[in-house]
């Protein structure tokens, strides 16, 4: 067989192969390695140049350069085609689906923004029983024993003498138990009330304690961290009041409102107080050299304040619509 045929046999098995494509396009590469592979037919047939009398030499490599070209263009032609289309339609260098990872939630948020703000103020962070018994509920506070917050009502009892906290300032008297003051605590944690449940309440909320146990701890000095507090927490031209209250753990007691331009109203925020020396007493604190105040803030309040959140229910209701909204 002389060279030129051989250039003219490897177009007529080309061009018969690369019909074969167009029936089954998975034979694509394949049929593209066995022409223009690196020891394909074309460079078998590159390789046979020397072989080529020396006269017939540059029909040869004009033809071969045509044959050539014009398999490389089918296979350039027709790459979309085959490949992209049909024969694997993935692009790997596409990103990969997003997928949710959730989301930070409200009282979370919250409850941080809450605990960096007296950090900075140097309170420590401190933890403590979500179980506990009557006398760090109550009775370390100073509840009366006929007071109504340790009715069946309002209390969750495991025993007669155990129950789900009520409030964090259990706390304070476990830390007071624990440690010698001077103290300066905050107390972020869960609680429990047997209240019936609506857009306002629920059987579990947060609460933060706070504790602030030294020489010569005055009122002034309990006002000016709650307003630092509030003007950090609501903006500094947020209006807040004390307000006169009771609590039988703290004498004097004030309770913390800011107003709501919206509502139109003051809202309460807090309970405080300086710590009543009856607390000292049952925890061997000695009141005559320490003074202190101590604070309770309710987390739900204050998120559903800050987020502007109507029903407190959509906070424990982990449904990924509302809570990707913050
Ligand atoms: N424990 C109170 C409650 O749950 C809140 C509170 C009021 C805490 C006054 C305090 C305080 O530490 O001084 O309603």
């Amino acid at each position: 067989m002389s060279t030129q045929d051989t250039i003219e046999s490897v177009r007529d098995t080309f061009r018969t192969d690369s019909k074969q494509i167009e029936n089954d396009p998975e034979k694509f590469e394949s049929i593209k390695i066995k022409y223009l592979g690196r020891k394909g037919l074309v460079a078998d047939l590159f390789s046979n140049i020397p072989k080529v009398a020396t006269d017939l030499r540059p029909k040869y490599g004009k033809d071969l350069n045509e044959l050539k070209n014009e398999i490389s263009s089918f296979f350039n032609n027709n790459k979309a085609q085959y490949l992209d289309t049909k024969i694997d339609s993935t692009d790997n260098s596409l990103p990969g689906p997003k997928f949710k990872i959730g989301n930070e939630h409200p009282i979370q948020k919250t409850l941080d923004e809450i605990k960096n703000i007296f950090i900075n103020l140097g309170f420590s962070i401190a933890y403590g029983p979500e179980i506990d018994d009557d006398f760090h509920n109550f009775s370390a506070l100073n509840f009366p024993e006929e007071h109504p917050a340790r009715d069946m009502q309002d209390t969750f009892f495991i025993e007669e003498d155990i129950v789900l906290r009520t409030h964090t300032s259990n706390v304070q008297v476990h830390l007071m138990e624990e440690k010698d003051p001077p103290l300066r605590y905050i107390v972020p944690g869960r609680v429990y009330r047997n209240e019936s449940i609506s857009f306002k309440s629920y059987c579990l909320f947060h609460q933060i304690e706070g504790l602030y146990v030294d020489k010569n701890v005055s009122f002034a000095d309990h006002k000016a961290i709650l307003e630092y507090f509030v003007k950090k927490m609501f903006g500094l031209n947020t209006k807040m009041r004390f307000r006169p209250s009771f609590f039988p753990f703290t004498e004097p007691s004030a309770e913390v409102d800011i107003w709501s331009e919206k509502r139109g109203q003051w809202l309460e925020i807090l309970g405080s107080g300086m710590v009543d020396p009856e607390v000292f007493k049952s925890v061997n604190i000695d009141e005559k050299i320490w003074s202190g105040f101590a604070f309770g803030l309710g987390v739900e309040r204050i998120c559903m304040l800050k987020y502007e959140i109507d029903d407190i229910r959509l906070l424990y209701q982990g449904d990924i619509r509302f809570l990707e909204q913050f």
